[in-house]
């Protein structure tokens, strides 16, 4: 029988752009290395992500491999607690992948959102590719091989969540389906016990009658909370909530990243395209100087000329990187021309140089050791495969690809 859910499991996936910048971090990473500590997690270089947009050179993915994962380990993910691997090393993705590709209608594809975009986005490429289109759907085997109760993403990437629960939905619909289900599901109410189970009943109907999501919350944490049944009848109740089936592939949550606006140096989000960027582990002058030429409000001209810290992307950057006071001698500053945009900045150029100084000295030892990172990912990947072989062992049987 399926293990359901994982209960609390965190999967989240990066694709391999090399050298992070500070905008990944507060965009994703730093959120990660709160989660390690919160939830098991699962992190994965989304290396066949890479392709799906940059299929003609491939020889960088090595090196941005190793370079995303130093990071990863410098901002503090922690190989002890987290697990990190590599997409392309865990071959059941794309079993995973080729199998729901047989029940996801092209339509639901083509109507994701990022799929016109970036095909305009990226017009210089020849993105009219089988893997282009079908990338999202390699995001839901991502996912689902892990069976994951949450997943973090930025609002960019909610779209590819949704449709990774209608694809676990379809498939379990299609091949979630046991002989005597309901007979079997219903013993598994009773076993529960009588107040809990006349309670499971209770919520139960009023999901079903009424859609109401609190009351499925509550009685999937009933399920979930009682030690005394089955993991066979805890899949079978969990199916039985919202309809009549075992959830083979349980439907994850996204967890959505708080995100602050990071402005890149030119006042746009900062992003690799846009070369505006500063290092994760960037060198100390190297970051002054970017910040001395960071775009401010440009109506300020002159040192005499008062400013507005709401036209300006610097001020942004403090709403990270200071303190409540140092804002306010920012905003009071810049408004009476009180301060200069270098004084203004000197407060962000020794943050940041700080943090991106601890950060080099952690990743040293990687740098000098590069074999420790492939001890990390190759444990990683073990870790996963376990993982992962459950799952597909579970879907495999379910589609009668299997003599057992
Ligand atoms: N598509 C994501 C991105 O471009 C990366 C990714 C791939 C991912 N597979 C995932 C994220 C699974 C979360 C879960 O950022
Ligand atoms: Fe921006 Fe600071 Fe200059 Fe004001 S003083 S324009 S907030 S950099």
């Amino acid at each position: 029988m399926s293990t359901a859910q994982q209960a609390g499991r965190v999967l989240s996936g990066m694709r391999p752009t090399g050298q992070l910048h500070l905008g990944n971090y507060h965009g994703a990473l730093r959120n990660w290395v709160e989660l390690q500590y919160q939830y098991p997690c699962f992190f994965f270089v989304a290396d066949w992500h890479a392709l799906t947009t940059g299929y003609e050179d491939t020889s960088k993915l090595p090196e941005y491999t190793q370079q995303m994962v130093i990071d990863w380990l410098a901002a503090g993910l922690n190989p002890g607690v987290a697990t990190m691997f590599v997409q392309s090393h865990v071959p059941e993705h794309a079993e995973l992948h080729l199998l729901l590709s047989m029940v996801t209608p092209l339509s639901w594809l083509e109507r994701v959102p990022t799929y016109k975009d970036q095909q305009a986005e990226l017009a210089e490429k020849d993105l009219a590719t089988y893997g282009f289109l079908g990338y999202p759907l390699l995001q839901s085997a991502d996912i689902l091989l892990y069976r994951p109760q949450y997943v973090p993403v930025g609002e960019d990437q909610v779209a590819h969540v949704e449709i990774t629960r209608e694809v676990a939905r379809r498939f379990n619909h299609l091949f979630g389906r046991e002989a005597e289900f309901e007979a079997k599901a219903e013993k598994a109410v009773k076993e529960l016990g009588g107040r809990n189970s006349s309670l499971y009943r209770e919520l139960r109907r009023k999901f079903q009658e009424s859609g109401d999501t609190v009351a499925l919350e509550k009685a999937r944490a009933l399920v979930q909370g009682n030690s005394r049944i089955t993991v066979a009848d805890r899949d079978r109740l969990l199916g039985f909530l919202e309809g009549t089936s075992v959830a083979i592939l349980p439907e994850p949550q996204v967890l959505l990243t708080p995100t602050p606006k990071l402005p890149g140096l030119d006042g746009r989000k900062m992003s690799k395209s846009y070369a505006n960027t500063i290092g994760l582990r960037e060198e100390p002058d190297s970051i002054a100087k970017k910040l001395k030429t960071m775009q401010t409000d440009p109506a300020r001209v002159r040192r005499t000329d008062a400013g507005d810290p709401s036209k300006c992307p610097v001020r942004q950057l403090h709403e990270v990187y200071s303190d409540e006071s140092t804002r306010q001698w920012v905003d009071a500053g810049c408004r009476s021309a009180g301060i200069g945009c270098l004084e203004c900045k000197k407060p962000l150029i020794d943050k940041i140089v700080d943090d991106a100084t601890a950060m080099r000295k952690r990743a040293q030892e990687y740098e000098d050791s590069p074999e420790l990172v492939r001890n990390i990912l190759n444990e990683g990947a073990e870790k996963a495969r376990d993982a992962a072989r459950e799952t597909l062992d579970d879907v495999r049987r379910a589609m009668h690809l299997r003599g057992d």
